[in-house]
């Protein structure tokens, strides 16, 4: 185990850190308030800078880098704005993957190559009204009809829903199979017959990434847009959440690490009792236990991308990193907000923000309930 970043990791933290500060930070707050998404900064940018598809080979339009590039990449954009964070990490983990895991070459060449380049934006559309945990339960249908698919449903709570051109959405292709089974997954572009837009989420936190919901209404879809195999959509939906909830257990490590320094900074210059707060042994055991705990998840995180990257089985290490660093991530932007006292409280710090932004990262992507679930399904099998 060596327990240091590579030549090429340091230098895409730096590279991204740079760019996080002098062009994402400044306009953070405001997108937050007007819960604006700015698609030429926050997400065009990142495909300029070769982040949109970080993790695939050059020949698909990639940086060919590993999967801990990728982990900080979305670390250091969240440790600014967290919407930002998550437009990178739904764009690459959840729509280009699993077109990159599962797709036929004709499907890379067409879709991969531009979400990869950052000239598409990618969603991906698992949830639905009345099945969020239990994603077996998508009601979605998708019917053959001669060459074609005929779909009907609802996906809700979909980021980047609307501004993405490119979606990945499951639906059951098989009425009479039970729970998961009889679900598959297609590849669906903005545009298309019959694909709608319906309700925007208004949000606590992440307010600048759209939350869209997807209509499908007699939704007809040439046979080609058929993702992996028939029925088999389950499992790719499970195996892009594996490598979705490192994404998301980096976007938590990120806001995690920009509450904790708002905090340190603060403690050196505030000053009560004539003495700097950060002097008190009080604060002093905060901001340790705000450190560690940030260091332990961070370990977890890289670890679980670093099996990805060496092709070994990683759904649990990625359970527990989302669980750990989502969790994390909420108890230090709280303390941070404890650190800054009132000043804490309004919006002229950051650290508010970041607490309202790192909740949804216990939500998403399955909840902390079902990372237990999953973590602990593994160890009784
Ligand atoms: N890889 C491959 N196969 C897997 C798998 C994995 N990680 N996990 C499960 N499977 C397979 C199982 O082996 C099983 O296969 P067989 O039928 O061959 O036996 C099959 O899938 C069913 O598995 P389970 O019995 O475990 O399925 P379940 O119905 O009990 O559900 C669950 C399991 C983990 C709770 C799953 O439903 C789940 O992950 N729910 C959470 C949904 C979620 O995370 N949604 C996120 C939406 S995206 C999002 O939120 C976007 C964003 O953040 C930006
Ligand atoms: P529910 O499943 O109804 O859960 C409610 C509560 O019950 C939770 O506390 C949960 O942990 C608990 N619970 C449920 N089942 C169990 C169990 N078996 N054991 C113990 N506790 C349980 N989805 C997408 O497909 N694509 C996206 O891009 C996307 N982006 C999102 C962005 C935002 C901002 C939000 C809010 C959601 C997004 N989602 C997306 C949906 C997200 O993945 C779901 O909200 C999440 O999986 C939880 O589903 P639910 O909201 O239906 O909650």
């Amino acid at each position: 185990m060596i327990f240091q970043l590579t030549e090429e990791q340091n230098l895409i933290r730096n590279m991204v850190r740079e760019f996080a500060e002098t062009e994402i930070a400044p306009t953070a707050k405001k997108r937050d308030e007007e819960e604006r998404f700015d698609r030429p900064l926050m997400f065009d940018k990142l495909g300029e800078l070769g982040l949109t598809g970080i993790v695939f080979p050059e020949e698909y339009g990639g940086a060919g880098a590993d999967y801990i590039s990728y982990a900080i990449a979305v670390e250091e954009l969240s440790r600014v704005c967290a919407s930002t964070g998550v437009t990178l990490s739904a764009h690459l983990s959840l729509c280009a993957n699993p077109i990159y895991l599962f797709g036929s070459e004709e499907q890379k060449q067409k879709y991969l190559v531009p979400l990869a380049a950052g000239e598409k934006l990618g969603a991906f559309g698992l949830t639905e009204p009345s099945a969020g945990s239990d994603a077996g339960g998508t009601k979605t249908t998708a019917l053959r009809d001669g060459d074609e698919w005929i779909l009907n449903g609802t996906k809700i709570f979909i980021t980047s829903g609307g501004d993405a051109e490119t979606y990945v959405i499951f639906a059951r292709t098989d009425k009479e199979a039970k729970k998961h089974n009889g679900i598959s997954a297609f590849i669906i572009e903005k545009g298309a017959a019959g694909f709608s837009f319906g309700k925007k989420e208004e949000k606590l936190g992440i307010r600048s990434s759209p939350t869209m919901e997807l209509v499908f209404e007699n939704c007809r879809l040439p046979a080609a847009n058929l993702l992996g195999k028939e029925g088999e959509g389950f499992k790719v939906a499970m195996k892009t959440l594996d490598g979705g909830r490192i994404g998301i257990a980096s976007q938590a490590i990120g806001i995690a690490q920009g509450a904790f320094e708002t905090a340190v900074d603060y403690a050196k210059e505030r000053k009560q009792f004539d003495t700097p707060i950060g002097k008190f042994q009080g604060i002093q055991f905060q901001l340790a236990d705000m450190f560690t705990q940030i260091e332990a998840a961070r370990l977890l995180v890289y670890k679980a991308a670093y099996r990805a990257s060496k092709g070994l089985n990683y759904s649990t290490d990625s359970a527990m990193a989302k669980l750990m660093a989502s969790e994390t991530a909420m108890k230090v932007t709280t303390q941070a907000v404890q650190v800054l006292g009132g000043y804490g409280y309004t919006r002229e710090f950051p650290v508010e923000r970041m607490m309202r932004d790192a909740k949804i990262t216990e939500i998403y992507e399955g909840t902390s309930e079902i990372q237990r679930l999953v973590i602990g399904s593994a160890l009784i099998k």
